[in-house]
């Protein structure tokens, strides 16, 4: 007993000292544990949620590792990352969790520990720092409707982007769309976030999704390179597909507008096998796909309404689209609204998003109805398509 209070005593002793010179040890770890917290400064967001997967992103200001808790209500686990059989240490996070069951809500935690020192052996540690908890639902190939809220070409004007955000019923929105052009050009990670993501994310919270549709501008600048590290989806993928109950939405990239070997690209673009990559996604998609087979709405959601630079003017995609019997293409990039119903040459309606607008997506298995708002609530247009199923 005295020899355990005199070993506490020399314990609290040197502690104290280590206090003193502020880099306190935490004694039940093996290796060195300062008294530091990373703090979190941007997020935690969903982005890309599906039925079963969704991808957790934030930013701490000091290196890190991170890990998601989730819970269903019953049982808790954790999800760390990792990369080549490493923990990634950074600022920014992603964690992507997989094998959850769809229509289900969860709660979660985003926590980062911190990495003072990356040494070889004995790493210098610190402590964690957990987000509060938030809780989403993932999206469910079942469930009798869905609504969704779509917005595009913001272009860096973060007013606009209040006004727009503002207009989002959020309480009624199972998720937020961006169909693109959030920059003119990608320069660095403080403007991805001013100009876009932090104003973003704070009128969405932690626990609505972002589902994102990368457009032309978003292949320029410095930055864009590390753009999908910040828009982060399950699949690894600008373009993926969401089983939403009455509606299988297609998430497309139209990439460039403009020929690869347009001079102002200097040779460093390569969209052509990109876009093939793609459209053979998308036909395996169509042809195989339980829940695109039968669901009631086919909705492509694209920065392009014309489905982007490609060599054929996209013939082979809108035969796609006509074969598969896509219901309706939203798109943006014109910077103005507009409406095509089903033609000779086009077998399904395109409605094109103006920038301050803001367009509501309803959909029941009878129907589905986009309303569009200027973004001062007035109406500008109201769809609405019967299911031809
Ligand atoms: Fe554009």
């Amino acid at each position: 007993m005295k020899r355990t209070r005199i070993a506490l005593a020399s314990l609290c002793i040197g502690l104290a000292a280590l206090a003193v010179q502020g880099a306190a040890v935490a004694q039940s770890e093996p290796y060195k544990v300062f008294d530091t917290r990373p703090v979190i400064t941007e997020g935690p967001y969903l982005s890309a949620l599906s039925d079963t997967a969704v991808s957790v992103m934030w930013m701490t200001d000091a290196p890190s590792h991170a890990k998601v808790r989730l819970s269903d209500g019953d049982t808790v686990r954790e999800i760390e990352p990792q990369v080549d059989g490493l923990v990634p240490v950074g600022q920014r996070h992603v964690v992507t969790i997989t094998g959850l069951a769809p229509g289900k809500r969860y709660s979660y935690e985003a926590i980062a520990t911190r990495v003072v020192k990356l040494k070889p052996y004995w790493p210098d540690k610190g402590l964690s720092t957990s987000s509060p908890t938030a809780a989403f639902t993932t999206f469910n190939p079942q469930q009798g409707k869905v609504s969704f809220s779509v917005v595009t070409d913001t272009h860096e004007d973060t007013a606009r982007i209040g006004r727009l955000m503002k207009m989002v019923d959020w309480g009624n929105t199972d998720a937020l769309l961006h169909l693109g052009d959030a920059f003119h050009w990608l320069d660095s990670e403080e403007q991805l976030w001013a100009k876009w993501l932090r104003p973003t994310i704070a009128a969405m919270g932690p626990g609505k999704p972002l589902l994102f549709a990368r457009g032309n501008h978003e292949l320029r600048g410095a930055f864009a390179r590390q753009l999908a590290g910040y828009v982060p989806t399950p699949e690894g993928s600008y373009y993926y597909a969401r089983a939403m109950g009455p509606v299988h939405l297609l998430v497309l990239d139209t990439a460039e507008d403009k020929p690869d070997d347009t001079n102002v690209y200097a040779q460093l673009n390569r969209t052509v096998p990109y876009r093939e990559d793609e459209l053979a996604w998308l036909r395996a998609q169509v042809g195989a796909n339980k829940h695109f087979a039968s669901a009631p709405f086919r909705v492509v959601a694209m920065h392009q309404g014309d489905w982007g630079w490609l060599p054929d003017n996209g013939a082979a995609w809108a035969a796609l689209a006509n074969q598969a019997g896509v219901d309706l293409v939203i798109a943006g990039h014109d910077h103005a609204f507009s409406y095509q119903p089903p033609d000779q040459v086009h077998a399904y309606h395109r409605l094109v998003l103006g920038q301050d607008q803001l367009a509501r997506v309803d959909a029941t298995e009878r129907t589905l109805t986009v309303k569009v708002l200027t973004d001062k609530g007035a109406t500008v247009h109201t769809l609405t398509i019967p299911s031809r199923r």
